[in-house]
């Protein structure tokens, strides 16, 4: 559920009518929902009702802009991070240290050190190469990194192959014939507490099977490193509850995650730890934008919108969907193209898209773009970054300022010796 909704044929985030936004800020931009971001946290924490103590991480390339980031530091979560900067970000927002989990294949020495100095809840471990350079420089030191390894299940998450990332030949993870020597061997160590198991299969999951048949893998694997004297007191179960993109599509809920995760996961003693992005602010954001002009087409209709795949890459990434809607209710509908001003055919959000008819200067949104919207956003075509505004009540902010085209290019210079 979320909040945003038509109200005297308008409409509103929350009870903010877009047209305002519009208004002050122009168009394209971000709108987000507080109150949605904090039901979407409430309810996967409620799902893990059953859990003993769960940490709940954001994965902050879901969406780290930091009011984002210090709503859900309200509601307890901790972060998710990815690069130092996904880091700096997570601790200007509040989070804790020792809620920050740091994932990625491939942190660099700089950034290893970064969560040294931070003193991160863990390290998430994506080779035995990675895990011995960790070893050496928290044992300089005189310091134990907490880690865990992380496993590559060979799973076919069913998802888009971009976003998958649990197959035996994604670059993620320490393929599963191997966890229990990489382990063995890295747990030896100085310098490594190594006391957890970490999976992430991948992204916008739209059924409970593949997360399942992993975590029971990860569940043996769990039980033959105990035999073999380990101790593991943390398993990451990683993100990817995918969300409906289209009106009316049924997802799993957070509730039906956690009952899994409690079934599978009972007897193994640990700390669980989930690491949600898109669960928690897809559809806690549109993209609001403003038509230029309807162009006669051979087919159908061009709808051209100020909203680009610089702004909105999803679809020209993934040919993935965003419900299309008219800010200003109409019944009247068309079959159009929906595309923007890039000078590409790969700027196409629909093609042959049922959706409202409408005309120059017309307000309309993307659904479901608080997640991997924003944050994917390029200044190609010299467009500059779309701002962001987040909605309370009948009260919004600008909380990422436009950066028009000309800011980028005072970033630019032409050296002496081209003149
Ligand atoms: N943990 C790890 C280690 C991840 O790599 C990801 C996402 C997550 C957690 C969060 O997954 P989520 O709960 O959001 O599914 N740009 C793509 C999505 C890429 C996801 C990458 N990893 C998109 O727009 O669909």
């Amino acid at each position: 559920m979320d909040h945003f909704t038509h109200k005297s044929g308008v409409l509103h985030a929350e009870d903010v009518p877009l047209p305002a936004i519009a208004d002050a800020v122009g168009t394209p931009v971000y709108v987000y929902s507080l109150a949605t971001l904090q039901r979407h946290a409430r309810v996967f924490r409620e799902g893990l009702s059953a859990l003993i103590n769960p940490l709940i991480v954001f994965a902050v390339k879901a969406n780290p802009n930091l009011a984002v980031l210090r709503v859900l530091q309200g509601e307890g979560f901790g972060a998710d991070v990815v690069s130092g900067g996904e880091l700096r970000r997570a601790l200007a927002a509040g989070m804790a240290p020792d809620k920050i989990v740091f994932s990625g294949v491939g942190k660099t020495r700089a950034e290893l050190e970064l969560g040294l100095d931070t003193g991160i809840a863990q390290f998430n471990i994506e080779s035995r190469e990675e895990g011995i350079e960790l070893a050496a420089l928290a044992h300089a030191r005189g310091e134990h990194a907490r880690a865990a390894l992380r496993i590559n299940p060979d799973v076919d998450a069913g998802t888009h192959e971009k976003i998958s990332t649990g197959k035996a030949d994604n670059k993620f993870g320490v393929p599963l014939h191997h966890a229990a020597d990489v382990f063995a061997d890295l747990a030896g160590l100085p310098g490594l507490a190594l006391e957890g198991l970490a999976l992430h299969i991948g992204s916008q999951l739209g059924t409970l099977e593949p997360l399942e048949t992993a975590f029971t893998k990860i569940g043996e694997l769990l039980r033959m490193l105990r035999e073999q004297g380990h101790t593991i007191s943390r398993v990451d179960l990683g993100g990817g509850l995918g969300v409906p993109y289209k009106a009316g599509e049924a997802f799993p809920s957070p509730a039906d995650y956690g009952a899994m995760v409690a079934r599978v996961t009972a007897g193994w003693d640990v700390q669980l730890v989930f690491e949600p992005g898109r669960v928690i602010a897809g559809n806690a954001g549109v993209l609001l934008t403003r038509v230029i002009r309807v162009k006669d087409g051979l087919s159908a209709p061009f709808v051209i919108v100020d909203a680009a795949m610089n702004d909105l890459a999803r679809p020209a990434l993934y040919g993935a969907w965003h419900d299309f809607e008219s800010v200003a209710e109409t019944s009247e509908r068309q079959v159009a193209n929906i595309v923007g001003p890039i000078c590409e055919t790969g700027d196409t959000f629909a093609r042959d898209r049922d959706c409202p008819k409408l005309a120059a200067g017309d307000l309309a949104v993307f659904r479901t773009a608080g997640a991997y919207g924003a944050t994917m956003a390029s200044s190609y075509n010299s467009r500059g970054f779309v701002p962001e505004v987040l909605v309370s009540g009948d009260r919004f902010a600008v909380v990422a300022d436009r950066i028009d085209a000309g800011a980028i290019m005072d970033a630019e210079r032409v050296p002496d010796w081209l003149s």
